[in-house]
């Protein structure tokens, strides 16, 4: 299982300057928040995303979720760690629902928060989202994906 001892420094500020420099390409035009995200993959890649928000409000998706969404459709299947970027004076951590999507595919992931500020906060997703419900408890796990190789 990937833990903290996974991340090396150079890593995490790797993860950190991808999530910032992300939070450039933010689509925030309603809530002027723009957000940047990067994740890191067990194959080693890295994969960023920001925050897309819609004339909807309701379909306004977070940068956690647009970077786990891309790496997982790039073939990914696990990840060890998250970046979050916000524009605030201190760190933020990732929402509800971005916490069950990385329960999803990173059960024992890192979770870093980065900001304007300089307050770094680094977790896991245990800690942030204790006793998850998750792929084991419907029962079976989830089937192995096939993955493309690039
Ligand atoms: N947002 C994120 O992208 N990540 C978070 O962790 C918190 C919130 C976005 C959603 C919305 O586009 C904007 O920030 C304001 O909530």
């Amino acid at each position: 299982m990937p833990n903290a001892s996974a991340l090396n420094a150079r890593t995490r500020l790797r993860l950190d300057a991808a999530a910032r420099a992300a939070s450039q390409r933010a689509y925030a035009p309603y809530s002027g928040f723009s957000v940047g995200a990067a994740i890191l993959a067990d194959s080693g890649k890295m994969y960023t995303g920001a925050n897309v928000e819609n004339a909807s409000y309701g379909l306004c998706n977070c940068a956690e979720r647009t970077a786990i969404f891309h790496a997982i459709s790039q073939g990914e299947s696990q990840i060890t760690a998250v970046a979050v970027y916000t524009p605030t004076a201190t760190a933020t951590l990732p929402c509800g629902a971005c916490r069950q999507v990385i329960r999803e595919f990173g059960p024992s992931a890192i979770i870093r928060s980065t900001c304007r500020g300089r307050e770094v906060i680094e977790t896991s997703l245990e800690t942030l989202l204790p006793a998850a419900f998750g792929p084991e408890d419907l029962g079976r796990r989830p089937r192995a994906r096939r993955v493309t190789r690039r």
